[in-house]
């Protein structure tokens, strides 16, 4: 898209490690301020497009923006021709800002303010999911035009998050009420959707739920719903390091293999596509040797926390463990825990944990650090979310 400018990508040769790449920028820029920052890269994350595009390729993915907004990472996806999953009147602009057309938009969010309601009614973003009569009321009665997505519930047994708790509606009677309140009301009803949770736990739980949207949508086009046309099989899907997405795709396209070629079929995939583009260095500034018991604990403070990028660490839901940028001395582990630093007690990282003896003015590194971190920070106690530096080596970059 011409309208893309990646100037602010860095450069490096295609021999220099994460690790080289971290090593210069604190180099030139951050030996003095001990800042926290990240580097993105931009070429892990087309890698997960095309890898995504070849693997299922009826399953046209819809980027979750609130896992990660970054502008440089809605920029790559935008050029790559992803479409978007868009939450707010916020996301629906930031994204139409580059360029990308409303079509490629999906305003995902099941319990939406009737004023931003209003402003996808300005806009044309026009196809959005509900999981409840009183959103379909709320809908008929300010953009009567729209094209509605039920979202059923669909959890996957193991799912570290399970969204159920809070949207979709029963698959069963529940659903079926809905289909026929859009009917009775005038309504288009558009498709289904549900979300298996994140990441998922179960992968059967695609096909049951795709299993479901072939059900509704007999439902639906028995009574005469004639425009339904959509399956969204949601989000779930890892974006660690090791990930490998070809068991899922192996199970959902062998679930949509039947399915007529004018049904459309959309994914909202979030954490697949950013959680290992971003590697994360913190600066450790402070350290404290105590006794507890027979144990003494190395107690080390970083420049970073749980509200500035660990969130997920906070909520117990991950225990990422870092890495020195330097060799430690020795190999000997220590009891440790690391904390954040604002003047919190809740802002703690790693509570009990074996690490490395580490030093004041050591950086440490983390991986995988792409999703739900830095759009869920807050300058809490003036400690910022970590700068991003966009970087990609020279032959992924200049083909
Ligand atoms: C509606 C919706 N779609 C997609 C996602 C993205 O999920 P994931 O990051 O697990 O792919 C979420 C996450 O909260 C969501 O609520």
């Amino acid at each position: 898209m011409s309208c893309i400018n990646f100037n602010e990508v860095k450069l490096f040769e295609d021999t220099d490690t994460d690790t080289n790449i971290i090593r210069s920028i604190i180099d030139k820029e951050h030996d003095t301020t001990q800042e926290p920052f990240c580097i993105l890269d931009v070429a892990d994350m087309m890698q997960k497009h095309k890898n995504w595009m070849s693997k299922m390729p009826r399953v046209i993915p819809h980027y979750a923006v609130k896992c990660n907004s970054n502008p440089m990472v809605l920029k790559i996806l935008a050029a790559m021709n992803c479409s978007f999953d868009c939450a707010s009147e916020e996301e629906i602009k930031q994204v139409m800002e580059l360029g990308v057309s409303v079509k490629r938009i999906i305003f995902a969010n099941p319990t939406k303010w009737s004023i931003q309601i209003k402003f996808a009614k300005k806009v044309n973003v026009d196809v959005m999911t509900v999981d409840g009569e009183l959103e379909i009321l709320k809908i008929k009665d300010v953009f009567p035009e729209a094209k509605i997505v039920i979202r059923f519930r669909c959890d996957a047994k193991g799912s570290l998050v399970s969204l159920g708790t809070k949207f979709g509606c029963d698959p069963d009677d529940e659903a079926v009420r809905l289909i026929h309140l859009t009917k009775s009301l005038g309504l288009t009803l558009w498709g289904f959707s549900f979300h298996v949770g994140s990441p998922c736990g179960d992968l059967s739980a695609y096909s049951r739920g795709i299993e479901i949207c072939k059900k509704l949508m007999g439902v639906a086009k028995s009574i005469g719903c004639e425009n339904v046309q959509l399956i969204d099989i949601g989000g779930g899907f890892s974006g660690n390091r090791d990930y490998c997405i070809d068991k899922a795709a192996n199970i959902i396209n062998d679930a949509i293999k039947d399915i007529d070629p004018s049904i459309k079929i959309i994914s909202e995939p979030g954490q697949y596509y950013v959680t290992s583009a971003f590697t994360l260095a913190s600066y450790l500034h402070t350290k404290r040797v105590v006794s507890s018991g027979e144990k003494m604990i190395r107690m080390y403070f970083m420049s970073c926390g749980v509200y500035n990028c660990f969130i997920e660490e906070l909520l117990n839901l991950k225990a990422r463990l870092p890495v020195p940028l330097d060799k430690p001395a020795s190999d000997e582990k220590f009891p440790s825990s690391v904390w954040g630093p604002t003047c919190d007690s809740l802002d703690c990282i790693l509570k009990d944990v074996m690490l490395q003896e580490f030093h004041i003015g050591d950086w440490l590194i983390w991986t995988d650090m792409g999703s739900y971190s830095i759009s869920v920070s807050s300058p809490f106690n003036g400690f910022n979310a970590p700068k991003i530096y966009p970087f990609a080596r020279k032959s992924q970059w200049l083909v």
